[in-house]
């Protein structure tokens, strides 16, 4: 007889699907709500918090109650306006795959873009570029940009790591204002600008743009709530035949709210559990070994590719919760180095502000990913 074994149920690789989403309740409710009222909005927030999975949970409500058209464009790695141009109307034909009048009205727009470069490929669209007339890529986005505007149900476009449009084509953001602002969509069309933190708000942005983007109704995405993984988690370990016993503590410590830190931990975790059986504190210290194995390139990269006072400054706030907490150091890195290196490692999204409440005196900080944090505990460098 085979025994099945059942699938790990912990996801860290990609955005996960609406239902595996723990907590983030709330934050879909606020956008599924922003989107009916057609808002523009932004959402930041660190790396791996789940801001493609809190967007896609929307969308798909968005979808199957509410009849919108839901278009989600990733600008990751975005190269220039001709880009944009395939992505946006890749995404858009495939957001109104099954609405006969908008799919028609996208494929008489495709016909006329073809002498500038735009073809269908597959099920998206391709943008050629042609050096003689570099116009080509731009009059293909507006063209594009144009049929949220005009079709005759609810749209909610999604722009994710939009902080990529700034960096790839400069003129991007004035090109896409000039639309979500016109007449013709102000008020009628929903968009969400979704970014990494605090890479969003940085310097990449022009001006107009840093205005432009302050003008969108801004929802925070926190760490998880320990009640809800503690929950989430422990409900995934017993729908797959285990339980989760003493070591859920040290994990919920270990990860402290991370979303994607919890579910590596979580699924190493899972995978030291033996089928019908509890994990304890030996399959915790199995499973933590093994997600300290995975992690310690990435972490050398990053220990790496820091200054010798960022260096110090991280591990300062890893010990202390602050970069200037001792008046010299034993790397002899100053006070006021250690202080201007905290500010670029928050401008990183390496460290960020711990929220504190009222009364408490110095502000503190903590690195944004607990695993780099313990990674220099176990590497117990002076500091
Ligand atoms: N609400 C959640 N419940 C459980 N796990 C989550 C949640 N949100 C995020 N995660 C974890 O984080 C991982 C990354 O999620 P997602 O890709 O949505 O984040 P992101 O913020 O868009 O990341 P990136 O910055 O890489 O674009 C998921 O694979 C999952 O492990
Ligand atoms: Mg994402």
């Amino acid at each position: 007889m085979t025994v099945r074994r059942a699938r790990n149920p912990f996801r860290f690789e990609s955005p996960l699907e609406p239902e595996d989403l723990i907590g983030r309740g709330r934050e879909v409710g606020w956008l599924v709500d922003a989107a009916l009222e057609r808002r523009v909005v932004s959402l930041a927030a660190p790396r791996r918090y789940g801001k493609t999975s809190v967007l896609r949970a929307a969308g798909r409500r968005l979808e199957s109650e509410h009849d919108v058209v839901v278009a989600h464009v990733d600008l990751l790695g975005l190269a220039d306006a001709e880009d944009f141009a395939a992505r946006f109307g890749s995404a858009w034909r495939r957001a109104v795959a099954g609405r006969r009048r908008l799919r028609r009205q996208l494929d008489q727009l495709l016909g006329g873009l073809a002498e500038v470069g735009v073809t269908v490929l597959g099920s998206g669209v391709q943008v050629t570029r042609r050096p003689a007339r570099e116009e080509a890529g731009v009059a293909a986005v507006h063209a594009l940009l144009d049929l949220p505007g005009d079709a005759d149900t609810p749209v909610l476009v999604v722009l994710d790591e939009f902080q990529a449009l700034h960096a790839a084509w400069a003129q991007g953001e004035g090109v896409l204002r000039s639309h979500t602002q016109s007449p013709q969509q102000a008020g009628r069309v929903a968009w969400a600008f979704a970014g990494s933190q605090p890479s969003l708000l940085a310097a990449a942005f022009s001006d107009a743009g840093r205005a432009y983007y302050q003008q969108a109704l801004a929802l925070p995405l926190g760490r998880l709530a320990d009640a809800d993984l503690a929950g989430g988690i422990a409900e995934q370990f017993r729908a797959s035949g285990r339980e989760v016993g003493t070591a859920l503590s040290p994990l919920l410590r270990l990860a402290a709210g991370h979303p994607q830190r919890a579910m590596l931990l979580a699924h190493a975790l899972w995978d030291a559990t033996p089928s019908g059986g509890e994990s304890d504190n030996a399959r915790w210290l199995a499973a933590l070994a093994q997600v300290r194995a995975r992690v310690a390139d990435e972490a050398t990269g990053v220990w790496e590719s820091l200054s010798p006072a960022q260096q110090a400054a991280l591990r300062s706030v890893q010990r202390h919760g602050t970069a200037t907490a001792a008046p010299t150091s034993p790397a002899g890195v100053s006070r006021a180095s250690r202080q201007s290196a905290q500010e670029a490692l928050l401008r990183r999204g390496l460290v960020e502000q711990v929220e504190v409440g009222t009364g408490v005196t110095g502000r503190r900080y903590r690195p944004v990913d607990p695993l780099l944090g313990d990674w220099l505990d176990q590497r117990k460098l002076g500091g």
